[in-house]
């Protein structure tokens, strides 16, 4: 058997792990933070696993300094984070100077410890003052995300070079607004479609004030992917259904923020579902919103973990739900219309979804093809990770991990993005999801996503097998797939 040669990646190519605020940070009442959306609809009786919360999480807003230590050890050169507009403008408006203090005292942890930080400024937990006023839903939420964003800047444009306003608006608006998976947890298509506009909106705004203010700053979005197949390509109702999982998912976002035009085809499908919620849409666009929301960016933010395969027609042997068996009635991430997820034998993480490294080679690729190199914009794998049921062992002496799946996952998954750099994108880093075991939104703390271990009884980290192999390949910038 001949070895495999190593590969090396590009030497200006950023190796970073990720995480988000409402995640990790808890003191979720501490500092004057107040209640976001997600600290509501942790109390809603169902509507996550075990009725968990962020009230302490990985206590993360006491443990940053050594957080960031261990980042250090393990070689990190970026870390993706999120701020939380709830602890920073607790009710939307007036700033919380202890708010902000925090996130000063973070970024100049990580400049010290040689991290760059890269910023996102909204990852879903928006303060429930403003979900009561509407939420996504109304436009004014746009303006005041800006007036957020400004506030962000002012403390911290000095020293954080890159900046991206939203992460997923998929997950903001429909799973939160239609599908009632995510808080605020609604069941309304027209509420879902408001929210996607508005939370583009405020993206366009954002880059533009920011843009403003300091041309050197990198400035982006992510958004998260499915690369969807018809179960059988020769079935032209599968095909639609693939065309529509891939509309709703990825051009309703792809198309306006490069394109400047929502794509035509999917806003005839919504109407066909829901013509009332459709026009509620419609007139929520206004004149300019468009040139607006497509503003150039220097970064798109890639969110990758799998692909699905959908037929049209139910299956007979349907896998098992890729979402949170919470009590919500009704929910479902599949958009009406978008077909059944079947199952195509590929393995599968603790999320039930499907592994695939090959979907981020082919996703990378379609992106930068069609949307990002006619831009001039550069790709980031954002986030990329799997969950496992790990286990704690004893090895001579010491505490360990052996999370081989997760090991095989990341490094079968970097070896991916080295297939799209050689292809020609340009793609330039790579975030594993996550640094840390976290709240996994509905499903609570039962998912484990991190490289790192978090025993929540004692917050106790330990650095898992995988986390192990991806220092080695930061240090190497090697990897033998
Ligand atoms: C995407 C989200 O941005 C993140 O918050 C979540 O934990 C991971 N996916 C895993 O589901």
């Amino acid at each position: 058997m001949t070895a495999t040669p190593s590969r090396t990646f590009p030497s200006d190519f950023l190796f970073g792990a990720a995480t988000a605020a409402f995640q990790i940070e808890g003191a979720a009442f501490e500092d004057g933070r107040r209640a976001s959306v997600w600290d509501t609809f942790c109390r809603v009786p169902g509507a996550v696993i075990n009725a968990d919360n962020g009230d302490v999480a990985c206590d993360h807003y006491h443990r940053y300094a050594d957080d960031v230590a261990l980042m250090k050890r393990m070689g990190l050169q970026t870390y993706r984070f999120s701020t939380s507009w709830a602890r920073v403008r607790p009710d939307g408006g007036v700033v919380n100077a202890k708010g902000l203090d925090f996130y000063e005292r973070l970024v100049d942890e990580l400049l010290e410890a040689d991290v760059l930080p890269w910023l996102t400024l909204y990852h879903w937990d928006l303060p429930q003052a403003l979900q009561d006023e509407g939420g996504w839903t109304v436009r004014s939420t746009a303006d005041k995300f800006t007036e957020y964003a400004l506030t962000m800047h002012d403390a911290l444009g000095d020293r954080v070079k890159v900046w991206t306003t939203l992460n997923e608006p998929w997950c903001a608006s429909f799973l939160s607004y239609t599908a009632g998976l995510h808080a605020p947890g609604h069941y309304s298509m027209r509420e879902g479609l408001l929210a996607s506009h508005h939370l583009l909106l405020g993206h366009g705004q954002t880059v533009r004030e920011l843009r403003a203010r300091d041309e050197s700053l990198d400035l982006g979005i992510t958004l998260n992917f499915t690369v969807a197949d018809p179960a059988d390509p020769d079935n032209p109702d599968d095909v639609d259904a693939a065309r529509r999982l891939d509309g709703q998912h990825n051009r309703w976002f792809l198309d306006p923020v490069f394109r400047g035009q929502y794509p035509a085809d999917i806003v005839e499908d919504f109407r066909a579902t829901d013509s009332a919620a459709t026009e509620a849409f419609e007139a929520a666009v206004l004149p300019g919103d468009l040139d607006v929301i497509a503003t150039p960016i220097d970064a798109l933010g890639v969110n990758y973990y799998h692909g699905d395969a959908v037929s049209a027609a139910e299956p007979a042997n349907p896998p098992e739900a890729g979402h949170a068996p919470t009590d919500r009635p009704g929910a479902s991430p599949f958009p009406a219309g978008s077909g059944y997820p079947v199952e195509r034998g590929l393995g599968r993480t603790a999320m039930h979804w499907e592994i695939q490294p090959h979907g981020l080679t082919r996703l990378l690729e379609r992106v930068w093809n069609e949307y990002a190199q006619p831009a001039g914009t550069a790709l980031y794998v954002t986030e990329n990770g799997a969950a496992f049921d790990d286990v704690v062992t004893e090895i001579d002496g010491e505490t360990r991990v052996p999370d081989a799946g997760r090991t095989d996952f990341l490094r079968s998954h970097l070896g991916a993005v080295l297939d799209a750099a050689e292809a020609g994108v340009d793609v330039r880093g790579y975030f594993y999801w996550s640094m840390l075991d976290n709240f996994e939104w509905a499903w609570g703390y039962e998912k484990r996503f991190g490289i790192v271990r978090v025993d929540y009884d004692t917050q106790e980290r330990v650095l898992k097998d995988s986390g192990r192999e991806y220092s080695r390949i930061i240090a190497s910038r090697t990897i033998d797939v």
